[in-house]
This record gives structure tokens, sequence and C-alpha cells, in this order.
């Protein structure tokens, strides 16, 4: 008995103890987040699971097992129905894990294996697409495989790609870049590269870069698109050259009279500081004013990303207008919004919009759709992505909307927010590829 007793008693204290240490080392795990490390197929999805699971990339999720719950039928999703658009959200509350950038340069090692892991044989063009080229400038910083996404998307044999990666951009991404580029004659990366600097002329001078090695390229394309790595098709390309057709020549982008809050970036002298706290530079206003521009040219504003015809490119790099202007805008804010507004409206440039014409806005121009937070409701439907300073990143509800809108690319994709709408549009894209070469083919038109 009393020996039970005692040892009653010390259960008791040591239960207590016990209790205590297991609620410790329970919230010491908790936060290490060790059940993922015991547990790591609870919350995951694989955006690319086939891949991903492959040897064909550097980290492997062999362990991971396909869900067949997470099938997605992408008609669905356009009909927006509410069980598709369900399955969709679910996927959203894992751990979506996506290909990273020693993954891409893996997958992209062997460019024989590259090419027919993501099918670059089946892609469709017509006779009527191949005459008429387009170029692309990309100017991208990071994510490697959202820009291999993007430019397996827009890839055709006959169309030419540069791209511009940051100096700054991790060795990892740079390499990735290199690689996808070796694997095609028709995509290479820029001679000069720049350090972009958020708002600063070195953001303006990468776009030029590709610019200019582009009209150096043996392609005769008809016309050059910029696009950042956030940045997504909504036309196939045999729909994009029905509309850059219809341009006949002209260019297509933002430019609008300059809004009274934008004058000052235009007014004054900039310099490039440090932000504190933050790593990155920044054109800061000084109390200095600027001589207006030079040759008497109007200024209008727009957007850094346009669609612009061969001839208005030679004019821009070979005119002295364009150089005075473009040296003048070197301490201006952000130039790369303002650069290409303004001198596709100076008189007589090939491709111009005339000074007197109205205003064309972001959401008239069809080069780039981006949707603002505080737009929303208003001018466009609600984002059911997530935003990122203000933009919609979007998700798989808006698929059927996206493509209806008119557009021709959209900002901002981000497979880590929707695997699902990223997927889908890609699929929707080739099918509607599939649907024109079908109808070209009955015309015996293609080549
Ligand atoms: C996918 O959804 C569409 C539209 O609801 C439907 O017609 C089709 O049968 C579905 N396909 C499959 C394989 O379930
Ligand atoms: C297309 O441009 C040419 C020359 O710039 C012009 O002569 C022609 O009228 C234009 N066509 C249309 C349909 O606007
Ligand atoms: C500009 O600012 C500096 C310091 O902030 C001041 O010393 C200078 O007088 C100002 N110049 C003008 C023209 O306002
Ligand atoms: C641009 O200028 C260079 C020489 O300065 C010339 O060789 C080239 O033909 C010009 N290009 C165009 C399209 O005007």
């Amino acid at each position: 008995m009393k020996t039970f007793k005692c040892c009653l008693k010390y259960s008791l204290q040591k239960k207590v103890f016990v209790l205590f240490l297991t609620l410790w080392l329970f919230s010491l795990l908790k936060l290490l987040n060790v059940g993922k490390i015991f547990f790591p197929e609870r919350d995951i999805y694989l955006v690319e699971y086939s891949l991903s699971t492959s040897a064909f990339v550097r980290n492997r999720y062999t362990h991971v097992k396909n869900d067949a719950g997470y099938d997605i039928n992408c008609s669905a999703i356009h009909e927006q129905e509410p069980l598709e658009i369900g399955k969709s959200l679910e996927i959203r509350r894992k751990e979506i894990i996506d290909l990273d950038d020693d993954d891409v340069t893996a997958m992209t090692s062997d460019c024989k294996i590259y090419q027919t892991l993501r099918s670059y044989h089946q892609k469709l063009v017509s006779r009527e697409e191949k005459r008429f080229p387009i170029a692309y400038s990309l100017v991208v910083h990071k994510d490697a495989i959202m820009v291999e996404r993007l430019i397996h998307t827009i890839y055709n044999q006959h169309n030419i790609y540069c791209i511009h990666y940051d100096r700054k951009s991790p060795d990892t991404f740079k390499v990735a870049m290199n690689n996808l580029a070796k694997c095609f004659s028709n995509i290479f990366i820029a001679s000069k590269l720049e350090t972009v600097q958020y708002a600063h002329i070195s953001r303006l001078q990468a776009d030029l870069n590709c610019l200019s090695d582009l009209l150096r390229s043996s392609v005769q394309w008809k016309y050059v698109i910029n696009l950042c790595g956030q940045d997504f098709p909504l036309k196939s390309n045999s729909q994009l050259v029905s509309e850059l057709k219809k341009l006949n020549g002209t260019n297509m982008l933002e430019t609008v009279r300059p809004p009274h809050s934008k004058v000052e970036r235009f007014t004054y002298h900039h310099e490039l500081k440090q932000v504190p706290y933050e790593y990155m530079s920044l054109p800061v206003r000084t109390n200095i004013s600027k001589e207006p521009p030079p040759h008497n040219i109007e200024m209008f504003v727009g957007s850094a990303y346009f669609v612009l015809s061969r001839a208005f490119v030679s004019y821009v790099l070979n005119s002295s207008v364009a150089q005075d202007f473009f040296i003048w805008s070197k301490d201006t804010y952000s130039p790369d919004e303002h650069f290409w507004a303004t001198l596709t409206r100076v008189p007589g440039v090939p491709g111009e919009i005339p000074r007197s014409a109205q205003d064309v806005s972001d959401l008239q121009s069809k080069t780039r759709l981006v949707k603002w937070n505080y737009h929303e409701g208003l001018f466009y439907p609600s984002c059911t992505g997530s935003h990122l300073r203000s933009v919609c990143i979007y998700g798989a509800a808006e698929l059927r909307w996206l493509i209806k809108d008119g557009h021709w690319f959209a900002n901002k994709f981000d497979s880590k927010v929707d695997p699902v709408l990223i997927k889908c549009l890609t699929e929707k894209l080739e099918e509607q590829q599939r649907e024109w070469m079908t109808l070209s083919s009955g015309k015996k038109n293609h080549g």
C-alpha cells in the first residue's frame, strides 16, 4: 500500500511533467514544420506531376501519389461548372510545388529530350502564319518555369525570341535561361544585359537591347511584342496573326495625355537612390526642373508593354529624334512608361498614332490586360486569384472571361496562386489553334 501511494504521488508529478514536455515538443515540432517531413504527401499538389516524379528533373517527388480526384476537366472550368471550380479552389489550399530553376536546367540539359517532353514537334502552323513572323522581347528576372511555359506556349519555328535576363538574377535562373535558349536556333539571350532597376531607364534599355538584336536577325518579322515572366497569351498564334494583320502597320499600345499626377515624372530631374530597408534602388525626384523634351516632342504616357511594327522599331533605333529623346529620358521616372507612348505620336513616324487622335487607354489597347483592384467590379469582374501590389493574379474562375475579353496578352499569372488556370488556358489555346488549322486546311491553306 505504502509503496503504491508513494508511486502514485511520483507518477502524478511525472505525468504533469510529461504533459508539459509533450506540449512543448508539440509546439516545437509545429514551429519547425516537421509534419511536412513525416507526412509529405498530405498537402502537396505538384503542378507538373509527371515531370516532378520523373528522372528529368533535379528535385524529385517520387513519394507523392497522383490524386486522381484532382484531374481537372478544362472544358468544365471554362464553362464555370461549380464542381470543377471547387476542385481548383481545393488545389489552391494545398502546398503547390512547381519546378524550380534547377529543375528547368536539368530538364533542358538534353535538348532532344526536352523538346520531346514538351511536344514541340506537335506545334501546328499554317502557311499564312509562316508568312507573318512575330518577334518577342522577353524581359525576365525570376521563376524559370513560368518563362519556360510562356515560351512554350508562344513558340513557333518561324518566329524569333530574345530573352533579356537581369544581371542581378540568381545564377540558377541564368543557367536555366541559357540552357533553354541553346535548344532553339530562334531563341537567343540578348547580346547586352542590363542590371534592371525598378522604374529606371535600365528597364527600357533592356528592351532596346533585344529590339536591336531582333532587327539584326535574319527573320523578317512584322511586329514585335514585349512580355515579362508573369505574362501569358490569351490568343493562339493564328488568332494573333489575324489581329496583327488588321493593324495594317500601325502600332498598338497604350498612349494617353499625361494625367496631372504623372507630369512630375518627367518635369523634374530624378536620381537613383537606395531605398532604406529594401534591397532596391529607385529614381527619386529632386527639386531640379528639367528642360522640356527635345524636338518639340509632345509627351504621352502609357505602359511599358507594346506591339510595334518593324518599321517603327527601325526608326526608333536609327533616328536622332528618338535617340535625343532617349538621352533626355534618362533622368525621368519610369521612362519605359512614356518612351513608346510618346514616340508613336511623333508626326510622320512609321505606324504613327496621330497626336490629334483620342487617348488609347489600357483597355482600348489590346496589347495587354492588367486587372487593377480599384477598377474591379467597374470595368471588369472581380479577381478570383489574389493580388500583388493592386494587380490581380488571375484565378481559374476567370478563364472564360480572359479568353472572351479580346486582349492579346494578360498579366499576371502565377502557378503558385492558381496552377489550374495556366494549365487550362494553355489547353484552350492549343484547342483554338487546332480548330483554326482544321478550318484553314479545309481551305487548302496550310503549308
Ligand atoms: C468535361 O466537361 C465538359 C463540359 O461540362 C463535358 O461535356 C465533358 O464530358 C467533360 N469531359 C470529361 C472527360 O469528363
Ligand atoms: C493600310 O495602309 C496602307 C498604307 O499605309 C493604306 O494605303 C491603306 O489604305 C490601309 N488600309 C486600310 C484598310 O486601312
Ligand atoms: C533644393 O533642395 C536643396 C536641399 O534640399 C536646397 O538646399 C536647395 O535650395 C533647393 N533648391 C531649390 C531650387 O529649391
Ligand atoms: C539604320 O541605320 C543603319 C546605319 O546607321 C543602316 O545601315 C540601316 O539600314 C538603317 N536601318 C533602317 C531600317 O533604316
